[in-house]
């Protein structure tokens, strides 16, 4: 029996040896999290560690009972005492759980970076497990909150050396604004009603606004002319927005109002946001979110604002690809040390210990190879310089440091090897 991965998931390694599957080296993943972490901890965010499964009822009324990951895409199952579990699908319904239940609604700035699961239909850019960078910014009505959120991902990006993205922006209003926008859409939809796709026709009832944001050519067409939801801002809504886009526009950061742009989850009111790039497919949102006022009164927690976003990290990755953006190859190895002959091990082991205790990259050969394939070994994993101990340089205390790109010899005896790599 031969075991294979499982459908619309990947693993993560060293090096893959399929050139289209670079993304998944370990080395870029470690770099883009260290720039998150770099980030996060810039803008006053700290981390937040939510289970990987909580109840199924947290998705369900926090995402919306006719939004796509409810109806098709969670992973549920049932635990011993019959509970319905599901793996989360996002993280802000969790962390909202968590808040909540921790009584820490009041102002918080936390984020999280972790993978997400969710039954997609497998194309390229969507995974059944995907890793997200999220925030979550409670307890601020502000403008300057959706702001800052946005400038946050929009810096992040581009310190990652991602260039040509589009920022999309839009306001979904608040229940009142949207309440009589989705009147005055139906009303525009309803003679068209026959020549929308089946999925649209589906959400004609149940969620008019997502009609808006559907990949169906008939669908585009058909609302192209519809009303627009900005139309339908109150002032108090309208004057949010254009502070946001003011804020935005002083900072440099530039923006399309897409006033199509609705999300997927049902959360959200006001401001919403997706940041996409030119280098993907047709899955190219590298990241998106907005705003969800009512989201924690909603499950149980005091009536409190909230901003927040999720980026996905496999797209990141893929789009910095693309673009020939720096990404560092894997870890550096200082020094690959031969031992020759039994009596040279016990010592070099010694000293690989002491090489490490001064945070010098360091690796051994514990294979006893001949010298000739010890050293295209010491080749093929990069290392920068190599030492070879045999009898007799444990007798004269004396090796020769081997510089891998120039070819040079440095001849330094054993006892000063650790003082030499610090500074070499
Ligand atoms: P989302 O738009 O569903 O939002 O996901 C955020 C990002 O995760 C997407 O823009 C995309 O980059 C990535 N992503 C989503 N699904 C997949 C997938 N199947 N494969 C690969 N990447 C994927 C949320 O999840 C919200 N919770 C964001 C948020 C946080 N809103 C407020 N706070």
């Amino acid at each position: 029996m031969e075991y294979r991965i499982a459908k619309g998931v990947f693993d993560i390694l060293p090096h893959d040896p399929d050139t289209k599957g670079r993304w998944r080296s370990s080395a870029y993943w470690h770099y883009v999290e260290k720039q998150i972490h770099e980030i996060a901890r810039e803008f006053g965010f700290s981390e937040i560690r939510t289970p990987l499964f909580e109840s199924t009822e947290l998705f369900t009324r926090s995402i919306g009972a006719t939004s796509d990951i409810v109806t098709k895409e969670m992973y549920t199952f049932f635990d011993k005492a019959n509970r319905s579990l599901t793996l989360r699908p996002e993280g802000t319904a969790p962390v909202m759980r968590s808040l909540i239940e921790k009584k820490l609604c009041t102002q918080q700035k936390v984020y999280y970076l972790y993978s997400m699961f969710r039954y997609e239909r497998q194309q390229a850019g969507r995974y059944r497990q995907h890793h997200q960078f999220g925030i979550e910014a409670v307890g601020n009505a502000s403008p300057y909150q959706d702001a800052e959120g946005i400038i946050l991902l929009y810096t992040l990006l581009t310190r990652l050396g991602l260039k040509n993205l589009t920022l999309h922006l839009n306001s979904i209003g608040d229940s009142i604004d949207r309440n009589a926008y989705r009147t005055a859409l139906q009303n525009f939809l309803k003679p068209y009603f026959k020549c929308l796709s089946v999925e649209s026709q589906a959400r004609f009832e149940t969620n008019p606004l997502r009609i808006l944001d559907s990949k169906d050519s008939r669908d585009i067409e058909i609302t192209q002319n519809a009303p627009f939801i900005l139309e339908f801002l109150r002032d108090e809504t309208k004057s949010h927005f254009e502070t946001v886009c003011a804020l935005l526009k002083n900072e440099g950061v530039y923006f399309n109002v897409n006033p199509k742009l609705v999300r997927g989850l049902d959360y959200y009111n006001r401001t919403v946001f997706e940041i996409t790039s030119e280098h993907l497919g047709a899955q190219n949102a590298l990241g998106g979110g907005g705003r969800y006022d009512g989201l924690i009164k909603d499950l149980g927690g005091p009536d409190t604002p909230a901003f927040g976003f999720g980026a996905g990290l496999e797209r990141i990755i893929q789009a910095m690809l693309a673009q020939g953006a720096y990404l560092p190859e894997e870890g550096i190895l200082q020094l690959y040390m031969i031992p020759l002959g039994e009596k040279a091990f016990a010592p070099s082991f010694h000293l690989l210990n002491q090489l490490r205790n001064q945070h010098i990259v360091a690796q051994m050969d514990f294979s006893e190879k001949k010298l000739k394939s010890a050293m295209k070994f010491a080749n093929q994993i990069k290392a920068q310089y190599v030492v070879v101990i045999g009898e007799e340089e444990l007798k004269t205390g004396k090796i020769s440091l081997k510089n891998m790109k120039t070819g040079e010899n440095k001849e330094v005896s054993i006892d000063q090897l650790v003082e030499t790599m610090k500074h070499v």
